[in-house]
């Protein structure tokens, strides 16, 4: 994603949830570079494009949106980020594909869509499963290899006007799906509307977004980059589903990306029964103070400690002759460098399993991305866990690191080492 000229960027004015604009400001990072944007190491770093980044609260719908958005042409037509090929995540959409095909009933032939399909990874379990699948992606790079592994996908952003397209073409779906996806959505009102026009009368939208709750609880403030334009809690989808001819029928908690949740939404003239633990987890939501300034406070607060504590435990380290890495190149990675003012100087590099990674560095902090097999030839003493939310999975295959005397730092919910024996606090 080299960007040729100064991208544009606007304020966002009013909620795109419910249009209200009594905003509580939540985090300020400043103007930091966009975090899937790998550069080329020969890249001229000032060049590299910098733009706002922080996030402010709707006080009527509690939305957390980010304060800017970026041109999403700029984000995603020409994207890095492909979805992680990790045991966690395949477990994962296996999981998916047979939730969704147990509790709707979809049969053989069923019509399934997905907005955000990536490299149609998920798809390929609904077609496994003997469904007709369409993908909807707007990363050219990455339809195409999606084409390759079967999966037809249209190379386009989700919108209405692409609903009504499909709807023509192939005819109504019974599973609308889009993982991931949701929050890096702008006009999410014009895909609520896309969603009702595709939807079979009996159809289920599934939309899997990072939970809000779990965000705020675990102080997962990395999770903060310029894709990630809104956070939200069962309540706040339920709102605009509302608006837009849907209801919410039925959620699940899921452990994925730091704390999840896949949300089943229908149409409101459909035979859905809503489901209780759709009410008990909004009710949830009430009592942890979702609707309260104060626990936005106290993101901001958490953020600042991790922020602070992180850069004070490495720069400690790296003083006292330690050498320090970091495991994974995540987005969320590149917030939690820029933000804690940590780079090359300290980090020697990262290791990370994505092969259009490797070679380049970093954006902002500049650390060289490596394989994996660079790690385990030059072990550093200490990795720095940026893709945290794999932490069992890659904890559990480095032992052999943690054996021989290496530790993990793990940045959130709170700066922890772990060593062979286990987790400890801050040494
Ligand atoms: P991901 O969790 O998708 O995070 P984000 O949405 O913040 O970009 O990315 C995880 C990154 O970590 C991805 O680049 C692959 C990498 N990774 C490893 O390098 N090793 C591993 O064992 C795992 C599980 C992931
Ligand atoms: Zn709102």
């Amino acid at each position: 994603m080299e960007l040729e000229e100064a991208a544009p960027v606007q304020e966002v004015v009013s909620c795109r949830v419910c249009g209200g604009s009594d905003w509580q400001p939540v985090v300020s990072f400043g103007p930091v570079p966009l975090a899937n944007n790998f550069l080329e190491a020969a890249t001229s770093y000032a060049d590299e494009p910098r733009f706002p980044l922080g996030v402010i609260s709707c006080r009527a719908c509690r939305l957390m949106s980010l304060t800017h958005v970026v041109d999403p042409d700029v984000l995603y037509r020409k994207y890095f980020y492909v979805t992680s090929d990790s045991r966690t995540i395949t477990d994962h959409m296996r999981y998916v594909a047979g939730l969704c095909k147990e509790q709707f009933d979809l049969s053989e032939g069923a019509f399934v869509v997905e907005m955000g399909s990536n490299t149609g990874e998920q798809l390929a379990e609904f077609r496994d499963l003997g469904m007709r699948t369409l993908g909807v992606d707007p990363a050219r790079d990455l339809a195409a290899l999606a084409a390759e592994r079967g999966v037809e996908t249209l190379p386009d952003f989700f919108s209405a006007a692409i609903a009504r397209r499909i709807k023509k073409e192939y005819g109504t779906a019974q599973l609308l799906l889009g993982r991931h996806v949701f929050a890096h959505i702008d006009d999410v009102a014009d895909v609520a509307v896309g969603v009702r026009e595709l939807l079979d009368p009996a159809g289920v939208f599934a939309v899997e977004v990072p939970y809000a709750v779990d965000m705020l609880e675990r102080s997962e403030f990395d999770t903060i980059y310029h894709e990630h334009l809104s956070y939200f809690g069962v309540g706040t989808l339920a709102e605009l589903f509302d608006r837009h001819g849907l209801r919410v029928i039925d959620v699940q908690r899921l452990s994925v990306h730091g704390g999840s949740i896949i949300v089943f939404v229908g149409r409101d003239d459909g035979p859905w029964q809503v489901h209780p633990r759709v009410h008990e987890l909004r009710k949830l939501e009430a009592d942890v103070g979702f609707y309260e300034d104060g626990t936005y406070e106290r993101l901001a607060e958490s953020a600042e400690t991790i922020r602070t504590s992180l850069a004070e435990l490495v720069r400690k380290l790296v003083s006292d002759g330690k050498r320090v890495a970091g495991y994974g190149a995540p987005a969320k990675g590149n917030t939690m460098l820029c933000v804690s003012e940590l780079g090359a100087n300290e980090i020697e590099f990262v290791t990370d399993t994505t092969a259009q990674k490797h070679g380049r560095v970093l954006p902002g902090s500049h650390v060289p991305v490596r394989t994996p097999e660079y790690g385990k030839a030059n072990p550093p003493d200490y990795y720095l866990l940026l893709a945290w939310n794999y932490a069992d999975e890659i904890i559990e295959k480095e032992r052999a690191f943690l054996e021989a005397g290496g530790r993990f730092i793990v940045p959130v919910p709170e700066v922890t080492v772990v060593s062979a024996e286990g987790p400890g606090r801050m040494p």
